[in-house]
């Protein structure tokens, strides 16, 4: 079992604690607060506690970090993991600039510790098996993808550094970095900016809403990230058929389906996938990848190449 401590009492560790891993066990639990520490510990029955993000790497007894910190501190503690001899599990977004991963990542190589960004979707059977339709050809050559995650801050009520540019926050960083990690998830090449519009937060905020065209080989993508209304669903469409998933992109253990359309003798079919813990999986996966030496199929060079896209579309973007 792979010891793995939790830098930050963040609210998307919990559901680490949602079923059990089988590969990798949480032994501590670090906060800036000593008391918010211990109570975590208390809560999910963790053995170890601390009162501060360094103590816990100076622990000689954990062999990996699970780090949710808000982004700006992503690059900070990825490094100091590092230097202490701890793979990395980083929440997604890698971090606010390509030159914060490209530090990160020359870490994380020069002291051989394992890197993977958590990309917890990739861990649902339902998105595994849409890219097997893609990959199979079911759908034909694909022509378009539209890719949607928004969700009305206002009733998150906390993680404020969302709206924080200082925090690394925006709608890109928080949402939109699903939509061009998906197409690397597919196997579809580098995408390019065809078309960004942006709105911002108060008007000179983070970028609080965007719509994005990206061109990925001879596939265009509509992709669309917001904090102020409620959109989760992507549909793909090929020259053979079409897809539409909805509701799954979000880590609820819930069932989630799939509709297909096969334009052949026009048949139509829903295929419903059991709910599931994604993010049990993705710690026993990146646990597994230390114990088996294997690298992470999301990959280093994932991590800021999604960077550098979304540093792309911001360049390329129109400011309304
Ligand atoms: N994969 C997913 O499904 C998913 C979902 C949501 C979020 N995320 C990612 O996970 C990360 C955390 O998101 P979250 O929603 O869980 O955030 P959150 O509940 O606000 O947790 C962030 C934690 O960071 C620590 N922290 C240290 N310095 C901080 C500061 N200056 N301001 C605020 N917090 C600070 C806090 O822990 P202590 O006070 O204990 O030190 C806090 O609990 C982000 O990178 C986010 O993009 C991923």
């Amino acid at each position: 079992m792979v010891r793995i401590g939790i830098l930050g009492t963040a609210a998307i560790a919990r559901p680490f604690f949602g079923a059990p891993l089988r590969h990798a066990t949480i032994t501590a639990i670090a906060s800036r607060s000593s008391s918010q520490a211990a109570a975590f510990a208390r809560e999910f029955g963790i053995p170890a506690h601390f009162g501060s993000y360094d103590a816990l790497l100076a622990d000689p007894a954990i062999d990996a970090v699970y780090i949710p910190l808000p982004p700006s501190l992503h690059a900070e503690w990825t490094i100091r993991a590092a230097r202490a001899g701890k793979h990395v599990l980083l929440e997604k977004p890698a971090a606010p600039s390509s030159a914060d991963v490209e530090r990160m990542l020359e870490a994380c190589a020069s002291t051989r510790v394992l890197y993977m960004e958590a990309f917890m979707y990739r861990f649902k059977a339902i998105h595994r098996h849409v890219r097997d339709l893609v990959n199979g050809g079911t759908l034909g050559p694909l022509r378009f993808i539209d890719f949607s995650w928004c969700f009305n801050i206002e009733a998150l009520k906390r993680s404020l550094f969302r709206l924080d540019p200082s925090h690394g926050g925006g709608a890109l960083n928080d949402l939109g970095i699903y939509g061009v990690d998906f197409l690397r998830y597919l196997g579809m090449p580098v995408p390019t900016v065809v078309h960004a519009t942006i709105e911002r937060h108060g008007g000179d905020g983070v970028d609080s809403f965007a719509h994005v065209v990206l061109r990925s080989g001879s596939t265009l993508m509509a992709l669309t990230a917001g904090f102020s209304c409620d959109a989760n669903y992507y549909a793909l469409g090929g020259e053979k058929g079409s897809v539409y998933v909805s509701g799954s992109l979000a880590g609820r253990v819930v069932p989630n389906a799939v509709q297909m359309h096969l334009f052949e003798n026009d048949q139509r079919s829903e295929e419903v996938f059991p709910a599931e813990n994604p993010y049990v999986a993705e710690m026993d996966y990146f646990a597994r990848c230390i114990e088996e030496g294997t690298r992470p199929e999301s990959s280093e060079q994932g991590s800021l190449s999604n960077i550098r896209v979304l540093e792309e579309i911001k360049r390329a973007a129109v400011y309304v």
